[in-house]
């Protein structure tokens, strides 16, 4: 019985997945217009960067550590789509696509409830290293 049951659930990641990224790729074209300074803020600092001293959590933190509602993971997909269509001005166009889309996959799981998938998370929303090469 093991060996459908996983199948079955491969199925559902994938078929989710790939509903996700129509909905990416509708997305793009959106792209030329870039993102509000706005809406960019509101992700960081909502979606992105907890606040000790305010006590506020974001979202991400809340998904990692599993306490995030599924309407709340929701919200961060779409911060994660819509994040892509930043236009950077530091580092390539090409190498922060390819971050925002491992943010997008990793949701894209923890959404499916994919093994592992928090921990693509994680490695994906690195603050660091995007920061370091894409923000002015
Ligand atoms: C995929 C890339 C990416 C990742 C991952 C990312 N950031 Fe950012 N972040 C940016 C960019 C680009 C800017 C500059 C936005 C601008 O000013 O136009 C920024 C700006 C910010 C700002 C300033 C927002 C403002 O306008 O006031 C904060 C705060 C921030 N990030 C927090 C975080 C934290 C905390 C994390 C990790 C948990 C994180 N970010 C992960 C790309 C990223």
């Amino acid at each position: 019985m093991k060996k459908p049951l996983l199948a079955l659930t491969v199925a559902a990641a994938v078929t989710a997945t790939t509903t996700i990224f129509s909905v990416a790729d509708d997305h793009k074209e959106g792209e030329k217009k870039g993102l509000s300074h706005e809406r960019m803020e509101e992700i960081m600092k909502v979606g992105f960067k907890s606040d000790k001293r305010k006590g506020t959590k974001s979202l991400l933190d809340r998904i990692t550590e599993g306490t995030a509602t599924k309407k709340e993971s929701k919200q961060f997909m779409a911060m994660v789509l819509d994040l892509e269509s930043h236009h950077v001005e530091k580092g390539t166009q090409e190498d922060y696509v390819g971050k925002t889309d491992a943010l997008v996959y990793a949701m894209a799981g923890v959404l499916a409830q994919k093994d592992g998938s928090v921990d693509a998370l994680k490695k994906a929303a690195n603050c660091k290293a995007c920061h370091e090469a894409h923000r002015e």
